[in-house]
């Protein structure tokens, strides 16, 4: 009988595509994956520590599924993850009964579970990771994530995942054109670039170079990328976006802060000022790009004044969509060593402030596209006694729900292109019908 592994999945799509390697690992080794922890000879944790609460979530689930190893004595856990490196062997002294630990650059070991050994810890570097190839499982059959780079060396003052993800490295490009020709083949329309740091990619080519290699790809319709950082949005970066017509009209650049004086402390490299520049040159050259970002609330020493400006920040810009988060201590980072921490009602507070502002504003940015024509990629559909409803999304990442008018000429399926005429909108999405 086929061992089976089953996989629980905490964070970023880093993590989430980093899970579909360690599973394509597996099932190159014979096993196959189960959706039911009961049924698994091995649960997998692939873990994320970039906030205190993301940490929370990960020990309650291991201590939810750790009474199964008492109905099955054979049950492995493995915990994987940027926890797993972080911590490595006190996991196995704070929760003994795991098995394995696992960090992001070792995930290889996976490949013949027999061999290793049980309490062990796997969190070496491996300057290796580039160059190798994973076999990956991939769950859609439309979109896919494709690593470029790995690792980060920013050191944002707040942040672990230099310590956790370890140094950048880029891919060759040879492999990741060869990556990206072989999904086309298989059927893939959308492909996003991934990496931490993503837009500083290096090797023969620099990250525009790499782009318009992409772009000449055949059968590929659309290509993105996460997540790049304000310091590496080059003048080249945004002709590319402008000028190849597969690279889509979106970038999620992290503010953090729109407070100077935060910016410096946070160690981001640039200031608002700057920041601001490259969101003008990027309106631009690119009229209609949408631009998402993230908002930390609270950091270390933050003053009334700062927090002022993060919200006059997010107001002047008018971001499409906003991530904020509460900052959260994380031990080991620079600014866990800050001495002025503030408390956790002034975070929530502000935090709220901000989430409330940018609900307002992504609202009204989206009325603004009623009436237009979107071009959606068909992501999935369901049958209803009104005909078949499709959900896909515009080249801006904008969530589009539609019907077709009736009667429809030819049904859509999964991975066509269609143009919507937008008849509704919402915060979180839009509706219209397929022209
Ligand atoms: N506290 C709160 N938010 C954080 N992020 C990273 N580290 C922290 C932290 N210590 C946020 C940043 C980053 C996003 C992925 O997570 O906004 O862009
Ligand atoms: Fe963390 Fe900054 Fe690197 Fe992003 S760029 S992963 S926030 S250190």
């Amino acid at each position: 009988m086929k061992k089976k592994y089953y996989i629980e999945t905490f964070g970023c799509q880093m993590n989430v595509h980093d899970s579909e390697k360690m599973a394509g690992i597996m099932k190159a080794d014979g096993m196959s994956e189960t959706l039911n922890p009961e049924d698994a000879d091995i649960l997998i944790f692939n873990t994320c520590s970039i906030r205190e609460k993301a940490e929370q979530k990960f020990f309650s689930s291991l201590g939810r599924l750790r009474h199964l190893k008492k109905s099955n004595p054979a049950l492995k856990i493995a915990v994987t993850g940027c926890i797993a490196q972080q911590e490595g062997a006190k996991i196995l002294k704070r929760t003994p009964y795991v098995d394995y630990v696992i960090g992001p650059q070792n995930i290889h070991v996976l490949k013949d579970l027999d061999s290793i050994q049980i309490h062990s810890v796997a969190c070496n570097d491996n300057p290796l990771i580039a160059a190798t190839d994973y076999p990956v499982d991939r769950k859609d059959g439309i979109k896919a994530w494709v690593t470029i780079m790995y690792g980060c060396d920013n050191y944002c003052s707040y942040c672990v995942v230099p310590y956790t993800r370890g140094r950048e490295i880029s891919r060759p490009r040879e492999k990741i054109i060869e990556e990206v020709e072989k999904l086309a083949q298989d059927g893939f329309k959308e492909i996003t670039f991934l990496g931490q740091n993503v837009n500083s990619y290096k090797s023969d080519l620099d990250f525009p170079g790499l782009l318009n290699k992409a772009n000449g790809i055949p059968g590929i319709e659309r290509i993105r990328f996460v997540t790049s950082h304000p310091k590496d949005l080059s003048k080249e970066l945004i002709c590319s976006i402008r000028d190849l017509e597969k690279v889509c009209e979106h970038i999620h650049l992290p503010l953090q802060s729109g407070s100077s004086r935060i910016l410096r402390l946070m160690n981001r490299k640039y200031s608002y000022e700057e920041y601001l520049d490259k969101i003008l040159g990027l309106r631009d050259a690119v009229p209609g790009i949408s631009i998402t970002t993230d908002i930390i609330a609270g950091f270390p020493g933050e003053s009334a004044e700062d927090h002022e400006a993060t919200v006059n920040a997010i107001k002047e810009i008018s971001f499409d969509g906003m991530f904020a988060f509460k900052y959260s201590h994380r031990p080991g980072t620079y600014a866990s060593g800050f001495e002025d921490h503030l408390g956790d009602k002034i975070k929530s507070d502000r935090l709220y402030e901000i989430i409330d502002i940018q609900n307002q504003i992504t609202e009204n940015r989206n009325r603004s596209l009623y009436g237009s024509t979107q071009q959606i990629l068909i992501e999935s559909f369901v049958e209803a006694r009104e005909g078949r409803q499709y959900q896909g999304r515009t080249r801006t990442n904008k969530i589009v729900n539609c019907t077709q008018s009736t009667p429809p000429a030819v049904a859509f399926i999964i991975g066509d292109l269609a143009d919507v005429n937008i008849t509704n909108t919402a915060r979180h999405s839009l509706a219209g019908i397929i022209k």
